[in-house]
């Protein structure tokens, strides 16, 4: 039985850990000028700002809106306007002090369009120029003509993290802006490319595909075991029956996406496309190892062998086995090293109810409470970026210590 005040240490201690690991919100930070209405708004519908919210070490060059008009005027696919836009993200920290202290009064950085893959030669550099009159100007390093382009404020700086930057226009590359194909993004394609078909084959035989398929526009990661896996499994698969297939099914999918990079830093329990409720949690544990990435069940663990596709909202990555939930399979592997399971996202934010129904209310999918913090001003800068499972362990465990008080 633990005695309050010890609760109130690991409380302490959890709130600490959760401010530790708390990034940035561009999309807050902007909010708060309407100046930059129209460059948040596309900076969100490209995806872009969950990009920079997951960065650290970036500067963001925002334009005000009529500089965005005249770039949306050119009737750009949203594709295109995301290389554009991912010019105006450089993956280094400047903050005003530093821009008009560059080296020798120039210097090139790599921005995210760069970081894409996309961009050819150097059309992802930006050249800084340190200009007489205490002005600094920024070209593209695929368009050395524009000339006129240059700081006019700091928005918000949070060394050495993000600094956020007005710049007068909009930087104009050439290889940015040419069209480009937009990213494949249907769920049923993507399912058949290479690795995936026989889990793809039973999701179609069995109707679970669409519970994919409708959870694919608000994100969704799908855990696909190998051909070799399924064919390993056959005997198993067919003693279920056919609601139990769909569970099992079901369970290879998280109605969140999720990027390699968020899988590699966030470990704890998941949710899935099969969780209902506390009686059918099908969850299971993300963990870390060096570059690996495993999912352990209570009765498997399987590793991510390969990426089919990692464009949000759609991620699929191939597993090496099926992953076995220990509500339909019974079985135990290295139960000694299985971590404390971390308490659930919690949905409901008002007072919890008796401290029972904690569990019942933490039902929501996946790993992603968007949490509402306080109104205050540090409050606005951060959110749950990398940090969004310990923020609803902070959330889930608030509820339960407020319940036993
Ligand atoms: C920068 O990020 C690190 C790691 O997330 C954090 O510990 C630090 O407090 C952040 N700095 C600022 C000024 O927010
Ligand atoms: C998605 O792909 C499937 C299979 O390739 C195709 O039948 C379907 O029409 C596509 N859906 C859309 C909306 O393009
Ligand atoms: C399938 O079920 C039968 C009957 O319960 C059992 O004998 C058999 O071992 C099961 N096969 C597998 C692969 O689990
Ligand atoms: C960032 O802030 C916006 C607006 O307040 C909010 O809708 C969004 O959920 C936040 N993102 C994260 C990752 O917390």
């Amino acid at each position: 039985m633990q005695t309050p005040s010890a609760i109130s240490l690991s409380f302490l201690l959890l709130l600490s850990i959760s401010a530790a690991v708390h990034g940035h919100n561009i999309t807050r930070i902007l909010a708060k000028h309407p100046e930059f209405s129209t460059f948040n708004h596309y900076l969100t519908i490209t995806h872009l700002a969950n990009e920079i919210n997951r960065r650290q070490t970036i500067t963001v060059c925002a334009v005000d809106n009529a500089a965005m008009s005249s770039l949306l005027s050119k009737g750009l696919s949203i594709q295109t306007i995301k290389n554009v836009l991912s010019l105006h993200v450089f993956a280094d920290y400047f903050g005003s002090k530093k821009l008009h202290q560059v080296t020798k009064g120039s210097t090139s950085t790599a921005t995210m369009y760069q970081a894409t893959g996309e961009a050819p030669g150097t059309a992802g550099y930006v050249h800084i120029t340190d200009i007489k009159g205490g002005k600094v100007r920024f070209t593209p390093e695929d368009n050395p003509s524009q000339t006129d382009t240059t700081y006019v404020k700091s928005i918000l700086e949070m060394p050495y993290n993000i600094s956020v930057i007005q710049i007068s226009a909009i930087l104009q590359s050439p290889e940015a802006e040419a069209p480009t194909a937009a990213p494949d993004l249907n769920l049923t394609s993507l399912l058949q490319r290479e690795g995936c078909q026989a889990f793809y084959d039973l999701l179609t035989t069995s109707g679970a595909i669409g519970t994919f398929l409708s959870s694919a526009d608000g994100g969704v990661t799908v855990f696909c075991p190998g051909d070799d896996a399924i064919a390993a499994f056959a005997p198993k698969y067919k003693n279920l029956t056919a609601s139990e297939k769909t569970s099992l099914l079901l369970y290879h999918g998280v109605p969140v996406y999720n990027s390699m990079g968020m899988l590699r830093s966030s470990n704890g329990l998941m949710n899935t496309l099969a969780t209902e409720g506390a009686k059918k949690k099908y969850d299971f544990t993300v963990q870390n190892d060096g570059n690996d990435v495993t999912l352990k069940t209570k009765v498997v663990k399987a590793t991510i062998s390969g990426t089919v596709v990692d464009e949000e909202p759609i991620a699929i990555y191939t597993i090496d086995k099926v992953l076995l939930p220990r509500e339909l399979f019974k079985g135990t592997v290295e139960e000694a090293e299985e971590p404390a399971p971390a308490p659930k996202a919690a949905k409901k934010k008002k007072k919890p109810a008796k401290k029972g129904d904690t569990e019942e209310e933490a039902d929501a999918p996946g790993p992603d409470s968007s949490d509402d913090y306080s109104d205050d001003d540090a409050a606005d800068q951060t959110a749950s970026g990398g940090g969004r499972l310990v923020a609803s362990a902070v959330m889930a465990f608030c509820f339960s210590w407020l319940a036993f008080v």
